[in-house]
């Protein structure tokens, strides 16, 4: 068996995955056609130029303009179930999916647009594919607080379809201590929480969604790996990392994918994952990310078979489901 086949056949779910970062340039072109939204850019390979960023807020300046294109419920439909006919081809049977509701919703467009055209995705690739997937809504953290609480209200007719709340944006500056207590608030409704920690953010910023914001899951993590004491506390507690290794490097994170520590964190004992945070930005879906550590780094097929299986025990599946994948 190829690698390229050994990987898509390999079952495996999805944990980090910013439904808007999904966002393809020809899809952006017909989203602003159809809706009479102007766009910044004469051609798809002018918009792909762009894409060449020196960290992350670099990127998200890009992303949250891209945004801008996505207006009706039809929109936010077809943009994930665009995406989980992608995920569907490289062997994803399950995905929990982010989305930043305060883009859209300081727009002008209401919550529910957001929220219902993403269900109608969801409900339409389970029915193509099979695939199942969960919504997670996720703060924009360089934000205040106040701003996550009125979120929250607005999503309450909703919440009984949102597995959890994730915390996502500029990280450096806006620590998770700032969120304690709206992360608080989501626990008391049965949320789950998760939070991205130590993408750029120091070791201390992962202490802290550990600690305020109790955590399920740790998006990125990367930077734990500076801390003996942490990575022994992540590896004991079984603590889940979805990490995204082209972002990594399109954000210089890491300098090359040759140097990622994917397989360190394997060696170290921790649940790392693989995932493709903003596929269209930073070239490439899950089974791209696959392959290109795969070539990259020393990990034979073993370890992809593990980092497959850990995206299933790190998933929001009831135990029964998730037995079911392994
Ligand atoms: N929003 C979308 N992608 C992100 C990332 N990698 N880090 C923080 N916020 C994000
Ligand atoms: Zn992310």
């Amino acid at each position: 068996l190829d690698l390229d086949a050994f990987i898509t056949g390999l079952p495996k779910a999805e944990l980090h995955l910013h439904i808007e970062g999904s966002l393809e340039p020809e899809q952006m072109f017909e989203f602003a056609r159809r809706n009479q939204v102007a766009i910044p850019y004469a051609s798809v390979e002018e918009v792909r130029a762009a894409y060449d960023f020196s960290n992350l807020q670099d990127f998200l300046d890009i992303y949250y303009a891209g945004a801008d294109v996505l207006r009706t419920e039809e929109d936010f439909r077809d943009l994930a179930l665009a995406y989980f006919d992608r995920a569907a081809a490289d062997g994803v049977l399950h995905a929990e999916i982010f989305f930043d509701p305060q883009t859209h919703t300081h727009r002008g467009i209401p919550f529910g647009v957001v929220a219902n055209g993403l269900l109608a995705g969801m409900a339409a690739a389970e029915a193509k594919h099979g695939l199942t997937s969960k919504l997670i809504l996720c703060f924009l953290r360089h934000l205040d607080e106040e701003d996550a609480f009125k979120t929250l209200s607005q999503a309450q007719p909703w919440i009984d379809r949102i597995d959890a709340v994730g915390l996502d944006s500029s990280e450096l500056g806006h620590p998770p201590s700032k969120f304690e207590r709206v992360f608080a608030a989501a626990a008391a409704m049965g949320l789950k929480r998760v939070a991205h920690a130590g993408e750029e953010g120091p070791p201390e910023y992962v202490y802290e969604a550990l600690e305020l914001l109790h955590v399920d899951r740790l998006d990125h993590g990367n930077r734990s790996l500076e801390d003996p004491a942490l990575i022994a506390r992540l590896a004991r507690s079984g603590m889940t990392l979805t990490v995204c290794p082209l972002s990594n490097v399109k954000l210089c994170n890491v300098a090359s994918i040759d140097v990622h520590p994917i397989d360190r964190m394997l060696r170290l004992g921790l649940r790392a994952t693989v995932n493709s945070d903003d596929p269209a930005y930073f070239g490439g879906y899950v089974g791209d990310n696959f392959r290109a550590i795969a070539q990259g780094r020393t990990l034979d097929r073993d370890d992809l078979v593990t980092l497959a299986r850990n995206s299933f025990l790190g998933s929001f599946l009831p135990d029964n489901a998730v037995a079911t994948h392994l």
